[in-house]
């Protein structure tokens, strides 16, 4: 039910993003480089690539996942689920799916920016074990909003904000 996106689910992850973020969603042109990209090798330090959660039953696609690997670290860079199905577990499948990816791929940190006045997201991030590490002031356009780092261990309990708390002032 977990896959790697491909190009046909371009338009659908469009609406989707839109459908969560307004104004502030990605461009579909962005989406259309990431979801064109050729996969990378398991050794490049750096990749992108997004995952979808393909339910059975309607809607199309319940919600989708994009994610950046660098050196290490594994950036969320992107999450939501279908309005019409929230609160049924997607999105703690997408997000586990993404850190597992990662952690395969040898990431040991997983990171991530929310809107302060994000408060669901807050709490849906805090339930899968992310703490913040920082704060990042006008972060996000569209409207104007400081984001908050949260950050989580994807190898073993550890210090909250060991590295990320750094990078974040
Ligand atoms: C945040 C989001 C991805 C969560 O997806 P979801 O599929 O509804 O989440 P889950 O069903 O896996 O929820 C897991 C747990 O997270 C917490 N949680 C999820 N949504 C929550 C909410 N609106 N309020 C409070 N806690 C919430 C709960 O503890 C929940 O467990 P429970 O349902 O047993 O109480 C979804 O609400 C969404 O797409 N929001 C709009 C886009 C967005 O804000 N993305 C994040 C941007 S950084």
């Amino acid at each position: 039910m977990i896959r790697r996106a491909t190009r046909q689910d371009w338009p659908e992850i469009v609406r989707l993003s839109v459908e969560a973020f307004g104004a502030s969603a990605w461009p579909w042109k962005r989406w259309r480089d990431l979801l064109s990209a050729a996969p990378q090798p398991v050794a490049e330090p750096v990749q992108a690539l997004a995952l979808v959660a393909a339910p059975a039953e309607p809607p199309p696609l319940a919600g989708y996942v994009a994610l950046q690997m660098i050196h290490g670290e594994v950036e969320i860079q992107a999450l939501a689920v279908a309005k019409g199905v929230r609160r049924q577990g997607w999105g703690t499948r997408l997000l586990n799916a993404a850190c597992e990816h990662a952690r395969q791929a040898g990431c040991h940190t997983a990171l991530l920016e929310v809107r302060l006045g994000n408060l669901p997201a807050q709490a849906f991030y805090g339930h899968l074990g992310f703490s913040v590490c920082g704060r990042r002031p006008r972060y996000y356009h569209s409207p104007l909003e400081d984001a908050l780092l949260m950050r989580k261990s994807l190898v073993a309990a550890a210090s909250p904000c060991a590295k990320a708390g750094a990078d974040a002032t």
